[in-house]
């Protein structure tokens, strides 16, 4: 498949890499608590979620136990990433799918619930990837999004420019990544920090006119 350069090259070998300790308690100490507290603001009770940029699926796993009775999808651009999620027990029960941000399979307003954890600050099309997060959210239905900021800005190698050489993390204020939820037809409800460096968002798509 050709390369598509919305993506750093970087990304796939990245996580095929990172795939055989992403879920190693060093790094779900963080990654679990930002699932956790998208648990605790999403919507009570859900008929078909999507995880876009899912990962090993963890938090799918806690969706599928919150809501054992929604249709529940999971995609990713990394097949060693999706590989673990496909090894975990719920994995039957989800269908997870191999892909881009950019042109997901799903068809407009296909899920009530969009999440996108820790994964946007690698697109560098954010307001393209925005476009396709919102088109599949059901109109009034929920994407919730958790991102890096700009706080690794002078931290990382190279940090001081828009797109880090360590990790190919692209920098953006959470000004900028709430006002490109908003041009994509999203409501931004509420905005918090996730400690140290993290942003979360929800954002409703506004029902039909
Ligand atoms: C840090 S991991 C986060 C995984 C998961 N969401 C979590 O919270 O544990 C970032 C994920 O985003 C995926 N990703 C990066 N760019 C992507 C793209 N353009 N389309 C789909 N997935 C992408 C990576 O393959 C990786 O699995």
């Amino acid at each position: 498949m050709q390369h598509d350069p919305r993506t750093s090259p970087i990304v796939e070998p990245l996580f095929r890499l990172w795939s055989r300790v992403y879920d190693l308690g060093i790094f779900q100490a963080y990654y679990g608590r930002v699932h956790d507290r998208i648990l605790e603001l999403a919507p009570p009770e859900v008929a078909s979620a999507l995880d876009v940029g899912c990962g090993t699926g963890e938090l799918l796993v806690k969706l599928a136990r919150r809501w054992p009775d929604a249709r529940l999808a999971g995609l990713d651009l990394s097949a060693p990433m999706l590989a673990q999620a496909a090894a975990k027990p719920f994995a039957a029960e989800v269908e997870l799918v191999e892909g881009s941000v950019y042109a997901t399979p799903f068809a407009d307003g296909e899920f009530e619930l969009v999440t996108n954890t820790l994964s946007s600050h690698f697109y560098r099309d954010f307001p393209a990837a925005a476009r396709e997060l919102t088109r599949v959210t059901a109109p009034g239905g929920r994407l919730m999004m958790a991102s890096l900021g700009n706080g690794l800005r002078r931290l990382l190698p190279g940090g001081l420019g828009r797109e880090s050489r360590m990790g190919a993390i692209i920098h953006r204020s959470p000004r900028e990544q709430r006002r490109v939820l908003e041009d994509a037809g999203l409501v931004v409800e509420h905005v918090e920090s996730i400690f140290p460096v993290g942003w979360l968002y929800v954002a409703r798509r506004a029902q039909r006119t």
